[in-house]
């Protein structure tokens, strides 16, 4: 371990705001919110229009998807100008508004900063195109092929094309991580830097609250872009030399001399394949880099490893390992975002839980498992009614997400498999599942809009709707706000320890967040069976004098305090142990 680190480690000075730690935030897929003017896209006097019902979730944070002008192959995550609201938003009026109106209600507006690439319609990459010699060549990252023809090495990029795409005029080719339309900027040159810490420091210095910084580790590559071995896999192929890659640090470091640290806001990086020093290196404060790492690891505990269009069963062993290691293991003053579905998944209920049979108790259940852990809880829009994914999606017209569209193409197309088995997977696992819009009621257009919505609404918005479960003292977002209030009143539930108990349960998933003043016990039914649970001694015994702050039968309190009790299906106890 590096000196830095272990000082930074061993370091007494504590801090005294805390407050990204504090936080709940809610991410708002802007496109699938709420459209305000019939055109079918979700835009800001949409958000507008409900945020009331985002303030009476409790939620003390809201990150908002990307809203920069774009030519939407990605949906905002192909900027072409990092100052500008798409029109089909609004306005820059609407946006100051919007944020005027969070900050009235005491909620922080987190933006979405695509630092790694640009659309290949953003007027650098234009430029960049022209010539060799122009001033905007350099802010890409160019290379000549490699000497028996064909791409400079052998990476893939995260739709599982080459890296690399080649310029005809120019002869050279330029990298992208992502899709071939979203160019990755070359952060090795100063002025690329400027323009997007300018950038950051134009939206925080109107008052924005901090950023969820996207694909934050992958900013830095090994610049002599040697070939990878790891052949077998489809998609990010490269990823050992870029990933946390060689001069990361100095650049998170230097945006947050230069702009963060200008101002009380907070930082979400997006991180994947981050071991506990990295995120350790990324977020203890006294290396003031970020604030927190989104822990991606439990969202995809179905994944394979070398194509994430191919599943596993997940085990509930495997997430006590995955939170163990996260909420446990990992330096206390660092610090993580906690999520189990965002706009890149699939939806919560529908992969953890059961969305057909006990839909509702599944996710009551998970929300409870996500507001008692430990970490930065991010919930996504519609996870707070039980949302599911869209299981009337049934073939390849149905999906407008790139990730998904680009693997069905390259394995049918290309590779000839078979049209079938692709589409099985396209339709399991595509990133639309938590793009339908909003559910607010059980109209034609859902409350979400009064025109032709840009992705299909759920039929289900017939029984799963916000109208519905606001009059339901028993519904899911009911149970969300008590939990979210619970939190905000327990700072315990964020900061305490994690202590898993009953380990090797199977189905039951067990754990005691403490701190000095309290101590709390959750119990969880991970199983769409009844089962039976017997806790250790010593906690029995405190139980039998604890209370029952959140629980789906309280009838169960006297059981689990005396012996082994039978729990109902996705049942969930919240205590606070006296
Ligand atoms: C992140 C975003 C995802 C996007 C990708 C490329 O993973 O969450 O939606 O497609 O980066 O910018
Ligand atoms: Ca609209």
């Amino acid at each position: 371990m590096s000196k830095q680190l272990d000082a930074a480690r061993s370091s007494k000075q504590l801090q005294t705001d805390m407050h990204w730690k504090e936080n709940i935030v809610y991410e708002i897929y802007v496109r699938s919110f709420n459209d305000s003017n019939g055109d079918g896209i979700g835009d800001l006097r949409g958000i507008l229009d409900k945020i009331d019902y985002i303030a009476d979730l409790g939620v003390t944070a809201v990150w908002l998807s990307p809203i920069f002008d774009s030519p939407n192959r990605d949906y905002g995550y192909d900027v072409i100008d990092y100052r500008k609201i798409h029109p089909e938003y609004g306005t820059m009026e609407d946006f100051d508004e919007l944020l005027q109106a969070f900050h009235e209600r005491d909620i922080r507006l987190i933006m979405e900063i695509v630092p790694n690439h640009t659309s290949s319609d953003h007027p650098w990459f234009r430029e960049a195109l022209k010539g060799t010699d122009n001033p905007y060549r350099d802010y890409y990252i160019w290379r000549p092929g490699s000497e028996n023809g064909g791409p400079p090495n052998n990476w893939t990029s995260f739709l599982g094309d080459s890296s690399w795409k080649y310029h005809e005029e120019t002869g050279e080719y330029y990298l992208h991580t992502y899709a071939w339309h979203q160019p990755d900027l070359n952060w090795e040159n100063p002025r690329v830097r400027e323009e997007i810490c300018g950038a950051m420091d134009f939206w925080l210095g109107k008052g924005t609250d901090g950023f969820r910084v996207d694909t934050a580790n992958v900013l830095s590559k090994d610049m002599s872009f040697p070939d990878t071995d790891e052949t077998k896999r489809i998609q990010g192929s490269g990823e050992p030399f870029y990933k946390n890659g060689p001069r990361i640090h100095e650049y998170l470091r230097e945006m947050r001399e230069k702009v963060f640290s200008r101002y009380p806001i907070f930082t979400m990086g997006e991180a994947s394949q981050v071991e506990l020093e990295d995120v350790e290196k990324y977020t203890l404060p006294d290396r003031r880099e970020l604030d927190l790492i989104l822990m991606i690891e439990a969202s995809k505990i179905c994944d394979e490893s070398n194509d994430m269009w191919q599943s596993k069963p997940w085990e509930l062993r495997h997430m006590k390992d995955i939170m163990r290691k996260w909420l446990k293991d990992l330096h206390d003053e660092a610090w993580i975002g906690m999520y189990l579905s965002n706009h890149d998944h699939v939806r919560m209920v529908s992969y953890l839980g059961d969305d057909e049979e006990h839909r509702e108790q599944s996710a009551k259940m998970l929300s409870v498992f996500l507001m008692t852990l430990r970490g930065t809880p991010n919930l996504l829009q519609g996870e707070e009614l039980g949302m599911t994914n869209a299981h009337f999606f049934s073939t390849i017209d149905d999906i407008k997400e790139q990730q998904a569209l680009a693997y069905y193409k390259l394995m049918v197309d290309e590779r000839g498999e078979d049209p079938e088995t692709i589409l099985r997977r396209v339709l399991k696992k595509n990133r639309d599942h938590s793009r339908t819009p909003m559910q607010w009621t059980d109209d034609a257009g859902a409350g979400f809009t009064t025109g032709k919505p840009w992705q299909r609404i759920n039929p289900n918005k017939l029984e799963i709707n916000a109208a519905q479960q606001e009059n339901d003292p028993d519904s899911v977002l009911n149970l969300y706000r008590r939990m979210i209030r619970l939190r905000r009143d327990h700072p315990v539930l964020t900061l305490g320890t994690y202590e898993p108990i009953l380990d090797d349960h199977e189905h039951i998933y067990a754990y005691l967040r403490e701190n000095d003043e309290e101590s709390w016990l959750v119990v969880l039914n991970f199983s769409r069976t009844p089962t039976q649970v017997e806790l250790p001694s010593d906690l029995r015994d405190r139980l039998s004098e604890a209370d029952c702050a959140v629980c789906s039968d309280e009838s169960k309190l006297q059981a689990l305090s005396q012996g082994p009790a039978d729990l109902d299906a996705y049942a969930y106890f919240v205590f606070k142990l006296n």
